[in-house]
């Protein structure tokens, strides 16, 4: 509704009309948000209170100074080419980056996100700014990702030893146990690897966020590492008296990928098919080779993915809404990973209800050469892996 209609449909209804600009006024004066007004070579023309707020200066004080004194003095030079873009390029846009910084008056800086528009007057384009103080989102957001690190990483040490200390325990490495003590352990077992593939799971993601991920781009058979992510989580799906079976018209070819995080995506897919796949079934996985992309499909024969649910299923955290226990175990990290490291290796993936039942989700992965290409890559030796950061 435009501010004339708002006024039109205020004065029907009121004995008093009240003027747009009026509505306007009021509006930007307790605007949330930070509103400045500049001329093309940087000029304040305008400032509202919140602004004033924000930065620490008196509107007379802003108006008539180039907006440069809001602008910490080693990005100003960076500032001033933005601002000559903007010119060539005026069109509406929103900057929102943890790294953009503005100046206040006493020169402590403060993180800010940004909506430009450029705006007609008389004199020429004018450029509107709406401004919001995002420090203390993230200030937080930097404290939890150092939260979630260390606990992540003094968790996975000791849970990493308590697990395969079980599992010795369990192989009879400390002699012979009774059967109940073998039937604990077991449980115990279970339990601690759990454990470690949930911590590894919050690791991965804050990883990927923080963008500490390197990939280590390198040619890789995929039949090969798929039957290996294979052979590593028959233990998980014997738990769940579930099969896995590498379809027998699985094509063997080359992609350019980092193998192990390839290797985890196969596992993240893996392991859902098997939680919730019912008992006695199989999943299966297949390779299949398209012009030069490679498929790699996981099928199986669970309740599927509820159609409800489908447009958030790779957000992180996201999980189905149901009392399904086998989704308890998780963290609805698993597909938000998958995604993530599909796209850094320039793939895709997606999910298809299954014929007959059950859920085939698939990663498409560019082929040895067209992954050269896709990811831009300089020509390097074959042997030589090209790191991706
Ligand atoms: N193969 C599947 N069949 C049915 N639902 C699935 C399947 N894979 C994933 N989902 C749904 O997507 C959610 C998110 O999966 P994921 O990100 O791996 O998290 P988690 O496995 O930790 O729950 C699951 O909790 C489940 O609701
Ligand atoms: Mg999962």
């Amino acid at each position: 509704m435009s501010v004339a209609s708002l006024a039109c449909g205020i004065a029907s209804g009121a004995t008093a009309k009240i003027a747009p600009e009026d509505i306007l006024k009021g509006a930007i004066e307790v605007f949330p948000f930070g509103i400045l007004i500049v001329q093309p070579g940087g000029q304040i023309i305008f400032a509202s209170s919140e602004l004033e707020r924000m930065f620490g200066y008196a509107r007379d004080e802003l108006v008539g100074q180039t907006v440069d004194v809001l602008v910490p003095t080693n990005l100003r030079v960076q500032h001033a080419e933005h601002r000559r873009n903007f010119a060539v390029h005026p069109e509406m846009r929103k900057a929102n980056s943890r790294n953009l910084s503005g100046r206040r008056k006493d020169g402590s800086e403060l993180q800010v996100e940004i909506g430009l528009n450029p705006i007609q007057a008389g004199d020429g384009a004018l450029v509107l700014a709406v401004i919001s103080d995002i420090s203390d989102r993230t200030r937080i957001e930097s404290l939890k990702d150092e939260f979630v690190a260390t606990v992540s990483h003094e968790l996975r040490t000791p849970l990493t030893s308590i697990a395969g200390a079980l599992g010795l325990l369990i192989g009879h490495a400390g002699g012979n146990l009774p059967g109940p003590a073998v039937r604990l352990l077991t449980i115990a077992h279970a339990n601690s690897q759990r454990l470690v593939r949930l911590v590894n799971n919050i690791l991965d993601m804050e990883k990927i966020e923080s963008g500490k991920v390197v990939f280590v781009l390198k040619r890789v058979e995929v039949r090969a590492l798929v039957t290996q992510a294979i052979e590593s989580n028959r233990g998980f799906a014997e738990e769940y008296g579930v099969r896995i079976k590498l379809d027998a018209a699985s094509t063997s070819g080359d992609i350019r990928a980092d193998s192990d995080w390839l290797t985890q995506i196969v596992t993240n897919l893996l392991s859902n098919a098997i939680k919730f796949s019912p008992r006695g079934e199989e999943v299966v996985v297949a390779i299949k080779t398209q012009g030069d992309k490679v498929l790699i499909s996981v099928r199986d024969h669970g309740h599927g993915v509820p159609d409800e649910f489908k447009p958030r299923i790779f957000e992180k955290f996201a999980q189905a809404d149901n009392s399904d226990a086998r989704q308890q175990g998780g963290t609805g990290l698993g597909l938000s990973i998958v995604k993530q490291i599909a796209e850094r290796l320039g793939g895709t993936v997606r999910f298809d209800d299954a014929p007959g039942g059950g859920a085939i989700f698939s990663v498409e992965i560019p082929g040895w050469q067209q992954g050269r290409a896709a990811l831009n890559s300089p020509v390097v030796p074959e042997h030589e892996p090209e790191v991706l950061r």
